[in-house]
């Protein structure tokens, strides 16, 4: 077992490369199933839950090979790998990989497609919510699907081997399900409508790389997808977008520290409500030509009052690193959560660190400090371990930071990305 040890005090400055996005990364790995011919993918991050994926598809039969990166490229640059499903050896995901990681459920989408059937455990992943999976399961039904939960496994089969097109309206907005609907609706016979689809970056990058492998979408962006399936798909090529979370969050951890530092490869456009709540906090993060610039507009940070929202919202990915930003803003600021209703748990984290937190059913008021204060805490979900990382940096003293597997999950290198612009950080043995 690791920790992190963050001495807070230091502000930040320099440059931090932003990697391919995780939640891009997964679902476009998991596309390979739709194809037999290679998928490559360039600007891959180095991540834990891009690794277990392998695995899961390396299970079902893809060939995975990392054709390396560009010469002379910096560590943090993104690698190029290489995926080919030419046979799909077993329509099974079991349960010891799926339960590790929530999106590798969504092989389910792209099996059916391909293979007419699929057997997939029921997800894990972070504990944020009780999280289910109608969405998913009713639009595979739409789509000539026949399910059956046995056992803890989502156990799916198409008469006649091919899905046909079907008209879906998701009575929620489901990142997963937009994926897993958009893809089995590639290969399937006829039209395929969804409506009130996510129109998150990652389902944009996920549509576009369908397109190049030849799926034919219209409406990407939109929340109202029209998908003309195809008998088969080819390979193709396709470079992962930047990471807005990752990019949000050092643009909190920055803003915390009174520092300033160029995001490198962080795109705008996919964080527009965020750079509006960091203008109304006082932190400027202004477009260049090689990404975004963020520091303080005039010294000292203000209190804000958002509610988190599907894109283009303020991201519920964002929500735990912003409450520990607002724990040092002059005056009480109100963050709402409305994706997930358990996403608190950093609370009683950033509390023991000294911040002054009140949580009001799916509400927190967050009334700023004048210090917080080191301490042992425990990192209790992907996003919310980083929340403690960025408190940590205004901390007093030594924040030691537990559970780091959740960080792992989903921040490449990052206290190598933080110490290179000059943050006290550093992993040791718990
Ligand atoms: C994805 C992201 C996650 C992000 C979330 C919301 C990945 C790998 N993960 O998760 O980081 O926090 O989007 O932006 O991309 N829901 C149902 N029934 C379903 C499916 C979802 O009720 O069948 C609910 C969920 O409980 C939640 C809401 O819909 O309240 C949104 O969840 P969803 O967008 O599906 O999240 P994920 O795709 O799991």
């Amino acid at each position: 077992m690791e920790k992190l040890l963050v001495r807070g005090g230091n502000r930040l400055e320099g440059e931090i490369h932003i990697s391919g996005a995780k939640n891009a990364a997964l679902p476009l790995m998991i596309a390979t199933l739709l194809t037999d011919e290679t998928l490559t993918l360039h600007n891959m991050p180095r991540l834990a839950d891009v690794a277990q994926l392998q695995k899961i598809l390396g299970h079902l039969g893809v060939d995975i090979m990392i054709a390396g990166r560009r010469q002379g490229q910096s560590r943090f640059v993104g690698e190029t790998v290489r995926y080919v499903a030419r046979d799909i050896v077993d329509t099974t995901a079991p349960y010891d990989m799926v339960s590790k990681m929530r999106a590798s459920f969504w092989v389910l989408g792209p099996l059916l497609a391909r293979c007419g059937a699929a057997k997939v455990s029921l997800p894990g992943g972070c504990a944020i919510g009780t999280r289910p999976v109608d969405l998913y399961l009713k639009a595979l039904a739409q789509m000539g699907a026949d399910i059956d939960v046995e056992a803890g496994y989502v156990v799916a089969s198409v008469h006649g081997g091919r899905l046909k097109g079907a008209h879906i309206v998701f009575p929620k907005v489901s990142v997963g399900a937009t994926h897993v609907a958009l893809m089995a609706a590639t290969l399937a016979e006829g039209e395929t409508v969804i409506e009130n689809a996510a129109r998150e970056p990652e389902v944009v990058d996920l549509a576009n790389c369908l397109v190049k492998m030849g799926a034919v979408i219209e409406g990407i962006g939109t929340s109202t997808l029209h998908i003309q399936g195809k008998e088969r798909l080819h390979g193709a090529e396709h470079s992962i977008v930047p990471d807005r979370i990752e990019a949000g969050t050092y643009a909190m951890a920055v803003a915390m520290t009174d520092g300033e530092v160029l995001l490198r490869d962080a795109q705008a456009e996919t964080l527009s409500a965020f750079i509006d709540v960091m203008a109304q906090a006082g932190v400027a993060v202004t477009e260049e030509e090689k990404g975004l610039r963020v520091r303080r507009a005039n010294g000292a940070l203000r209190a804000v009052a958002v509610e988190t929202q599907p894109f283009p919202g303020f991201p519920t990915d964002l929500q735990a690193q912003l409450m520990a930003l607002m724990t040092r803003a002059d005056g009480v600021s109100s963050i709402r959560e409305t994706i997930f209703e358990n996403r608190f748990m950093h609370v009683q984290e950033l509390v023991r660190l000294g911040a002054d937190i009140t949580l009001m059913g799916d509400t927190a008021l967050v009334k700023g400090v004048d210090r917080l204060i080191g301490a042992p805490v425990m990192a209790t979900d992907l996003r919310a371990s980083v929340s403690l990382v960025i408190a940590g940096l205004a901390a007093e003293g030594e924040t030691e930071i537990h559970r780091l597997y959740h960080l792992d999950r989903g921040f490449e290198a990052l206290e190598q990305k933080l110490s290179a612009v000059g943050a006290d950080i550093e992993r040791a043995a718990a």
